[in-house]
């Protein structure tokens, strides 16, 4: 049988035999298109190229895309499960002209690779058209030889593609296979289609236009061809599968899943089984290229479909993490055709422990809640919303988990009504999803590197160079010349100035032309990878296009900030050693002042880990090794162990930084090694001195290392050393004694406190003199004890109420405090009189004298407030009045 692997082989190998050339799948996480959820097909990574706004190398590419279609346009999450042939991750393999070939060519290769390297029956297939589109039904007759009854023509947007609300589209072309008629469904276009029996293999796309907005469409510069094959349905029919599930790149995670848990993969199970092998899928491949379980935007996608294979596990008997068990299926079905799954296994695995456990805490109390619910409301009845809404918010249930366990019911949810309970989150929720913030769509940006080029970069070796002033920009706009007091952006042929990028910030400096014009460049910010952009303000003179430059970067400040991007390596490797290789990058800021450093890892560093990592980073420091720039192919930097960034897109040659000097643990001989396109140090002593000063929490399993080095690091020592001797000197002790003396300190005024407040009591027990015996009324044979405090906290009063009982042994005893002006009381009745006498009614008849309402307790011990302290003497008669 011919495997999943070997099929994605056979299509890129025709193709590159077709003259294509092999492009790798890009990430999930779009680079270009801030629109876009997911990469949803195999053209979202050339989208510019098809609207003419980028260039490569290239005019045919044929990819295996990785996908997912959860969130956004092309949604499949509820049909997972379902049906056999949805999924939120899957693999589009495709094949691309941009200008090239067009529709003909397209037909051509499909029938070919899918009938003869395939080996598929031409009498199982069948092809749809749109229907003002027949120029490819006659295509279809003359390349293919398919009669006219086998050509469907559809009317609607199923045959008119696009990838989202904007960019490149076009009308399509669809392959479908017949499964055969003991499977239920009809053909394309008839009211059957949605069954399983016709199954859409390959779509072909003519894109001829671009969606600019909702209501302009344009044509392409040239038209185009996109197609887009699912792995998995191909890979079905060659396997002689009527269920995509049941192919060997899904079929082994469902095995070890029936294995983990015990529970037969056939089964009454089996819809339980496929959730959770697609489920594992995507989380995987998210988790590989960046995204962590969040509750916004892409980060809570990933958490909904984790968390919907959990309680797939829930619903088959297993209350244990386990779907993190099988993430080695995963790598080793599908590892070597994306390395990036198998060099983040560590992470998945971790991610998905923790969500595991975080969830299954609630996971459970939520099912019971539920299952309670839905007996109530019986056979396709609908769930409140607002239960809908408790389950989300107490119990971690996404909507449309709830909604997936009613499905299994016949069951709904009330959604408006859980909308009306979810409003005042959602504004929250609409913030967080604006878009991924990318720049790459700003068109002046693709027009600049179109006509001038991408700027070269000279700063790895020096600070001062000349440059061609190729364009200069002021509010936006392209313009000729500017003067003195005008903010500007100036684009030169090439520069010193490192524009921000991979964390490091951009240069600062200053433009001189030999006009004596001069300007202050505050920010330098890289546009689509090669455009260097130099911001700042015209501080003298004019300067006018096509002048030439003299560059000069601040030196002081691009000094500070290599030190502090190369501590940043050795950082990062100091805590993969100490911590584990779960710990990726999440983040990195290299600056003047400090370094920040995000990565993933559950839980706090403890500080004997930051004292490690620390001391083994000045360590690296101090040995003073050369720091070593490479550069190199991707594949090779990989082999000498680089730590790639997951889910970055690198160019046909990366830098390769290493530096710690050589290593016996690692092969390469130096201690880190990382692709990297920043600035460095030339010998990792010119860092000078790290300092880890923070450790904090940035997301959940996210955590922020900041830092300092060389002079900043100095600059916090002495800081620190200065508020030490401040302190030490202000309780007249040596730093070295200031722990324990403030320690002591700290004990004696505790010991203090209790002192103070149990003085208070007593003298307050005893009427407000420290000697004298307490002096009682009698009113009626009943033994009275009024006093009005001065000096009692109110907290204080119940236990000098307690106090003085014990004293008085029979009687009532009434505490009034004035705090600010203000009164609080305490009535307090003898057990044998609490049948006649409740403090309740004394305390209230009290708290009205006292300008107060109300007043609680029970009949042995009540309290009350009032606003009027003054009044106190009023409040003791009143209650004298009610004992007499
Ligand atoms: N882009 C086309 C699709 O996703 C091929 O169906």
């Amino acid at each position: 049988m011919i495997t999943g692997n070997e099929i994605r082989r056979v299509f890129l190998d025709y193709f590159a035999k077709n003259g294509h050339t092999t492009v790798e799948s890009s990430p999930l996480v779009p680079r270009n298109d801030p629109t876009l959820m997911f990469t949803n097909a195999g053209m979202v990574q050339f989208k510019n190229v098809f609207t003419g706004n980028e260039k490569r190398p290239y005019s045919k590419a044929a990819t295996s895309q990785k996908c997912v279609r959860a969130g956004g346009k092309h949604n499949d999450l509820e049909n997972v499960g379902y049906t056999t042939r949805h999924h939120t991750f899957f693999e589009m393999m495709g094949n691309f002209s941009f200008g090239d070939y067009f529709k003909d060519v397209a037909i051509e290769h499909a029938w070919n690779l899918i009938t003869k390297e395939y080996g598929v029956p031409e009498e199982k297939l069948l092809v749809t058209v749109y229907s003002e589109d027949e120029e490819a039904a006659s295509l279809w007759r003359k390349i293919a030889g398919i009669s006219d009854d086998r050509i469907i023509r559809i009317p609607t947007t199923d045959n008119f593609w696009s990838m989202g609300p904007t960019g490149p589209c076009g009308p399509c072309s669809e392959i479908f296979y017949d499964h055969g008629e003991d499977i239920f469904g009809g053909p394309p276009g008839s009211p059957d289609e949605d069954g399983d029996r016709f199954v859409e293999i390959w779509n072909l796309v003519f894109m001829q236009y671009e969606q600019i907005d909702s209501e302009t469409r344009v044509n392409l510069p040239k038209p185009s061809i996109d197609t887009g094959m699912g792995l998995e349905r191909i890979t079905a029919i060659l396997q002689g599968k009527h269920d995509n599930y049941d192919i060997d790149l899904l079929r082994t995670i469902i095995d070890a899943s029936a294995h983990e848990t015990g529970v037969d993969a056939d089964g009454n199970d089996a819809i339980s089984h496929r959730v959770i092998a697609d489920h594992l899928r995507s989380t995987a491949f998210l988790i590989a290229d960046g995204v962590l379980p969040s509750n916004e935007g892409r980060g809570y996608v990933l958490r909904r479909i984790m968390r919907r294979a959990m309680r797939h596990m829930h619903k088959i008997g297993v209350k244990d993490p386990t779907v993190y068990k099988l993430v080695p299926s995963l790598v080793q079905m599908m590892g070597t055709a994306f390395p990036e799954l198998a060099r983040a296994e560590a992470l998945i695995t971790e991610t998905l422990k923790l969500e595991e456990n975080r969830f299954g805490q609630t996971l459970d109390r939520g099912m019971r809640l539920l299952s309670g619910e839905t007996d109530k409301i019986g056979d396709k009845g609908t769930l409140n919303g607002e239960v809908a809404f408790k389950l989300y918010d107490t119990y971690g249930f996404p909507l449309d988990l709830t909604q997936d366990v009613l499905r299994g019911q016949g069951q709904s949810v009330d959604v408006e009504g859980f909308n009306v309970a979810m409003e005042q989150q959602r504004s929250a929720a609409r913030k967080a999803w604006s878009g991924s913030g990318d720049l790459a769509t700003e068109k002046v940006w693709f027009e600049l590197q179109e006509r001038l080029g991408g700027t070269e970069f000279l700063g790895y070796d020096t600070e001062t160079a000349e440059g061609q002033m190729l364009a200069i920009l002021k509010d936006g706009e392209e313009v000729k010349s500017a003067s003195v007091g005008n903010e500007v952006m100036v684009i030169t042929n090439q520069t010193p100035f490192y524009g921000e990028s991979g964390g490091q910030q951009g240069d600062h400096g200053l433009l001189f032309s030999a006009e004596g014009a001069e300007v202050t460049v505050h920010d330098t910010q890289k546009k689509l990878g090669n455009v260097f952009v130099h911001i700042g303000e015209v501080v003298r003179g004019e300067i006018k296009l096509g002048n030439a430059l003299e560059m000069k970067v601040d030196v002081a400040r691009r000094t500070a900030i290599r030190a502090h991007h190369s501590a940043t390596h050795l950082l990062h490797e100091a805590l993969r050693r100490q911590l584990g290789d779960h710990v990726s990058q999440k983040g990195s800021l290299v600056a003047k002042e400090r370094l920040r450093f995000d990565i993933s890892h559950p839980k706090p560093i403890e500080f004997k880990d930051i004292t490690v990592v620390e001391t083994e980073v000045n360590e690296r420091i101090r040995n003073n090794a050369e720091v070593k720039t490479r550069l190199m192919t991707p594949d090779e930097a990989i082999k000498e162990g680089a730590m790639a960034l997951f889910g970055e897109k690198y160019g046909e040659e990366v830098r390769v930084v290493s530096m710690g000097g050589a290593d016996s643990s690692t092969g390469s001989g130096y201690y880190s090694t990382e692709l990297c396109g920043g600035t460095h140090v030339r010998r990792t002593g010119d860092i000078g001195f790290f300092k880890i000063v923070s450790e904090s929490a940035l997301a959940s399993g996210v955590r922020r290392i900041e830092a300092v080095t060389g002079q900043a690091a100095l600059e916090y020592v002495s800081t620190q050393e200065v508020q030490l001797s401040g302190a030490a000197a202000a309780i007249k002790a040596s730093p070295a004694e200031l722990e324990g003396r403030v320690t002591s300190l700290l004990e004696e005024r505790k010991r203090l406190e209790r002192e103070l407040t149990d003085a208070r009591r007593k003298l307050a027990a005893s009427g407000g003199s420290s000697s004298a015996e307490t002096e009682f009324k009698d009113i009626n044979g009943v033994k009275f004890a009024p006093r009005i405090l001065e000096d009692v906290l109110p907290k204080d009063l119940k236990p000098t109420a307690d106090e003085l009982k014990k004293q008085i042994g029979s009687g009532v005893i009434v505490l009034i405090a004035n705090t600010d002006g203000k009164a609080s009381i305490v009535v307090a009745v003898t057990e044998d009189l609490t049948s006649k006498i409740s403090a309740v009614d004394l305390v209230r008849a009290g708290s009205a004298a006292l300008g107060g309402k109300g007043g609680g307790g029970r009949p042995d011990m009540a309290q009350a407030g009032g606003p009027d302290a003054s009044k106190a003497p009023q409040a003791i008669e009143a209650i004298e009045a009610l004992l007499g």
